[in-house]
């Protein structure tokens, strides 16, 4: 009996009549089956197990708002960026009109507070920015330096009047943000900055010259990192924050930088004699300058770290499908087991990489990243993408060596990535320094 009736319960359960029959299946004795539990909202499929490593709506971080979001920063990458990528590759730079046209559609400082003037958007949702970007294989708009790097100096550390200054038009995309460190002498050791500003009544007289400054070209707005202190008792401890604006005298532009990759980014070197600068023009406080770097390098480095696993699952996408279409001794290359071996190979590595991604992504959305986690993500992610773009590159054969191949462009924007945003031989001493500590 027993036996005959969990039968019947299963063979209504399967029909779905389960609820109906119900009264059936106990009155013939057996326990009466306890009703559902609420169903859980549905489990959002992480990257391994998606269609593709690019599928909206998976990756349990994200919530369907961000899906939505995504669909429309897809949308826009492809309507607003990608027709006009190739042109802006000859000129070294993207168009002026992009950046209003980000700002119109509420694109650029997504994670700025709306109370600054800003979007009011979650980390996460600035991460959807990231690697869309990525994912249209575009790699000019200089967005997330701008969005996720300089506006959070201005909104962090600035006065009321600068935030009321500066924010609002940044978020429109009518003041383009820059941040310069690097200069010709100075570039992983801070501590060689030479550029000075020197105190002349309330105002400040800067000199110096940076270089290597993404969105330097276009910018009209340059956090500028500068010595302020010579007698100090180290270089740190004398440093400041200027915000130096486009056409104040003095302040000048070299040529773009001619660079191996990234061509539509306008890279440049800048030059300062003798701007005067207004005290108004200091960013938070005097000589407090490398502890407001300190504490906003281990974002700049989380998105860089994003945007190499989301430039690794673009380039995936690209090989499977090349290699899927090519055809090779009668078959497509796809029918290879090396070629097989190789993509479980890259698809594993990049899906791992994803999940730690992921991880840091909510750790940062929490506010419990550390510094030495995000050195982690940024050395060993840009390792990766570096690895995945020769893989795959390989498997374009000799078309993955021609320009108008996007695995071309993804393979000379990958070099870059391990050199900014501190080389990977200093993010090696910071992780390291976690571990052995200071001796
Ligand atoms: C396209 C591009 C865009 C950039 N954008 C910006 C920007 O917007 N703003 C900005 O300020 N800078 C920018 N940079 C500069 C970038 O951050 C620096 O190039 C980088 O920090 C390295 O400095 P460096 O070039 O002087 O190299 P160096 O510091 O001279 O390093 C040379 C080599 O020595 C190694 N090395 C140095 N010190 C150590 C150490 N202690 N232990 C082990 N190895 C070490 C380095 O890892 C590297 O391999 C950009 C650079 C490029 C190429
Ligand atoms: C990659 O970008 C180029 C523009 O530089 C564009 O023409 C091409 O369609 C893009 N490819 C993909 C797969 O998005
Ligand atoms: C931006 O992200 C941080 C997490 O890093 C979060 O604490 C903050 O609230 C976000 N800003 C907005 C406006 O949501």
């Amino acid at each position: 009996m027993k036996r005959v009736c969990l039968y019947l319960f299963a063979l209504v359960h399967v029909l779905g009549a389960h609820r109906w029959v119900g009264c059936i299946t106990c009155s013939t004795g057996c326990r009466r089956p306890s009703p559902p539990p609420p169903r859980p909202p549905p489990r959002r499929p992480e990257t391994a197990s998606a269609k593709t490593l690019m599928d909206i709506g998976t990756r349990g971080i994200f919530s369907e708002e961000h899906d939505l979001f995504r669909q429309n920063v897809r949308r826009f990458f492809q309507e607003e960026v990608v027709p006009y990528h190739t042109e802006w590759e000859k000129a070294g730079q993207v168009s002026r009109e992009l950046w209003q046209k980000a700002g119109e559609q509420g694109l650029l400082g997504v994670n700025i507070s709306e109370k600054h003037g800003g979007i009011g958007g979650d980390l996460l949702s600035s991460s959807v920015m990231w690697e869309e970007q990525m994912y249209s294989n575009c790699s000019g708009p200089g967005f997330s330096l701008h969005s996720d790097i300089v506006m959070p100096y201005i909104s962090n550390y600035g006065s009321k009047a600068q935030i009321e200054n500066f924010i609002p038009r940044m978020a429109a995309g009518k003041c383009i943000g820059a941040i310069a460190m690097t200069e010709p002498g100075a570039g992983s050791d801070l501590q060689g900055v030479r550029t000075y500003a020197k105190r002349d009544g309330s105002d400040w007289i800067l000199n110096g010259n940076k270089v290597f400054i993404t969105n330097g070209w276009m910018s009209d707005l340059v956090i500028v990192v500068t010595v302020t202190n010579r007698d100090a008792k180290t270089v740190a401890h004398g440093i400041s924050l200027f915000l130096v604006e486009e056409g104040m005298k003095g302040f000048s532009k070299g040529k773009k930088l001619e660079k191996i990759g990234l061509k539509a980014q306008d890279t440049a070197e800048l030059f300062f004699e003798d701007v005067r600068l207004p005290a108004e023009a200091l960013l938070g406080e005097v000589d407090k300058g490398f502890y407001y770097l300190m504490n906003e390098l281990p974002q700049e480095r989380l998105l860089i770290a994003d945007m190499a696993i989301a430039s690794c699952e673009f380039m995936f996408e690209e090989t499977r499908n090349y290699v899927c279409e090519r055809k090779a001794f009668g078959k497509t290359v796809s029918h290879l087991q090396t070629v097989q071996h190789k993509l479980a190979e890259l698809k594993t590595e990049i899906c791992i990489g994803r999940v730690f991604l992921d991880n840091c992504l909510q750790l940062h959305a929490e506010k419990r990243l550390d510094s030495s986690t995000a050195s982690m993500a940024k050395y060993w992610a840009t390792e990766l993408q570096n690895k995945v773009a020769t893989q795959c590159l390989q498997l374009h054969g000799g078309w993955g060596y021609m320009w108008e191949f996007p695995i071309a462009k993804a393979f000379v924007d990958s070099r870059v990535q391990p050199i900014y945003g501190g080389t990977n031989e200093i993010m090696k001493e910071l992780i390291a320094r976690s571990i052995v500590g200071k001796n």
